[in-house]
């Protein structure tokens, strides 16, 4: 049963995008088990460009099947959307299979996404206002409106009706705030159902064959670990589980067919939105990182906070996430730094402190402590092994390697897919 996990380890945005790309040439199925289109990658292959925002990776592979589980909330507008520019790019879809038990996102979740940030003035959160905190809000008031219901006109139209009469009230009495149309809504997904209809199956059933026949499943996670809703850092979180344990809920697969997990470790912390991020930097040395790490949203182009690496996080990360092995990626950004430097601890009312915090109040007190290291000049895009790599920077790595306890199997040195060292094979 070789299946693998891809997690991210920090706040999202580590680069899964060209991991799972690279992995995902290995694996004949690919997952997507949480999250929404507030996720956003871009894959270049042939020297083409593909942004993907709920299609799994693997869909650049005809022969691949790519799934979207149950866990993920669907907006229907945005995947057809993306399916027409991937066929307009040549790029076939007939293996995709959408969970019939996957949650819908509807206008009015996306209307009191916007609503709720305004709302929280200077407490907002900074979502993606893509509607994904209210569609889960509803899966678990138990009034969602699923993938099967979307399916079957008289069912949809009589949840819809009762949704959007209750969503409407809240948008008059709550939000003084104009009213969404029923008929507008039931019409124009109606169409979208008629559209996505035949991609839809029993998600759960068809992942349980496919891994007893030994298939190699790769589960792709959007956002990162301290997005997680139960172990981020609430409330300026995402409302799934990017953690690995995402993915028995979010797939239907039990914990016993999971084979291993990887997490994406970018070599410095980035974060989009609100809420503390002690290692964040406000000088040149944050504005090189974003500008030369290219650090700008791929869903919304907000420019991503930058700051050191911080071993607390990804140790953090490695315990809630049981992982195994890291992807580090994008090395390359940090060529040119006279000095790097790693958080190992906080200090925090004046005490050493290594585990991560859960009161957002107490991490906003945290300072880091550092390590410091020297940097490299050298271009390292085109070594392939790691001994090749200057001195200062196999350093950096070994010292992630010896706070963590985890071993660092692939280290990406550049955009390009073969721009990656390899240490050991995955998924073979
Ligand atoms: P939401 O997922 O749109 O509800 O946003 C909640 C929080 O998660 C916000 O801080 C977003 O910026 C963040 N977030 C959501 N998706 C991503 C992602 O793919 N990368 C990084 N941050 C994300």
């Amino acid at each position: 049963m070789p299946t693998l996990v891809i997690v991210g380890s920090q706040w999202g945005d580590e680069g899964k995008g060209k991991i799972t790309d690279y992995l995902a040439e290995k694996a004949e199925v690919v997952v997507r088990y949480q999250g929404g289109n507030n996720a956003g990658h871009t894959v270049e292959k042939d020297g083409t460009q593909y942004k993907l925002h709920l299609v799994p990776s693997g869909i650049l592979y005809p022969e691949k099947i790519c799934i979207i589980g149950n866990g993920v909330v669907l907006d229907p507008g945005s995947l057809i959307d993306e399916i027409n520019t991937l066929k307009e790019q040549g790029v076939s879809v007939e293996n995709l299979k959408i969970s019939d038990r996957a949650h819908i996102v509807l206008p009015y979740h996306i209307k009191l996404d916007e609503l709720e940030e305004v709302a929280k003035g200077k407490n907002d959160i900074g979502t993606t206002k893509r509607g994904i905190g209210p569609c889960y809000m509803d899966k678990s008031e138990r009034i969602g409106i699923r993938v099967c219901d979307l399916l079957k006109p008289e069912v949809f139209k009589n949840k819809l009706k009762l949704n959007v009469e209750k969503k409407n009230k809240i948008f008059r009495e709550v939000y003084d705030a104009g009213e969404l149309n029923f008929e507008e809504i039931y019409e124009k997904y109606s169409r979208y159902a008629s559209i996505i209809k035949s991609y839809v199956v029993d998600t759960t059933s068809l992942l349980y064959d496919l891994i007893k026949d030994g298939k190699k499943v790769l589960f792709e996670g959007a956002q990162g670990t301290l997005l997680d809703i139960d172990l981020g850092t609430y409330p300026y979180v995402t409302a799934s589980h990017p953690i690995s344990g995402g993915v028995t809920v979010g797939a239907g697969v039990g914990p016993t067919m999971i084979n291993d997990v990887i997490g994406v470790v970018k070599a410095y912390t980035t974060r989009v939105g609100k809420g503390p991020f002690p290692t964040e930097l406000f000088d040149d040395y944050g504005n090189f990182l974003r500008e030369k790490g290219h650090e700008y949203g791929t869903t919304t182009g907000r420019p991503r906070r930058c700051g050191w690496l911080d071993a607390v996080i990804l140790s953090f990360s490695v315990k809630v996430s049981g992982i195994r092995t890291f992807a580090l990626t994008k090395l390359d950004t940090l060529t040119g730094l006279d000095k790097i430097k790693i958080c190992t601890g906080y200090r925090f009312n004046g005490e050493i402190i290594k585990d991560f915090p859960a009161s957002l109040e107490d991490l906003a007190m945290c300072e880091p402590i550092y390590e410091e290291f020297d940097g490299w000049n050298e271009n390292i895009s085109n070594i392939r092994k790691f001994q090749d790599l200057p001195l200062n920077a196999q350093k950096y790595v070994k010292r992630i390697e010896e706070l963590t306890g985890i071993n660092a199997s692939i280290i990406s040195v550049g955009p390009g897919r073969e721009e990656t060292i390899v240490r050991e094979e995955l998924m073979s």
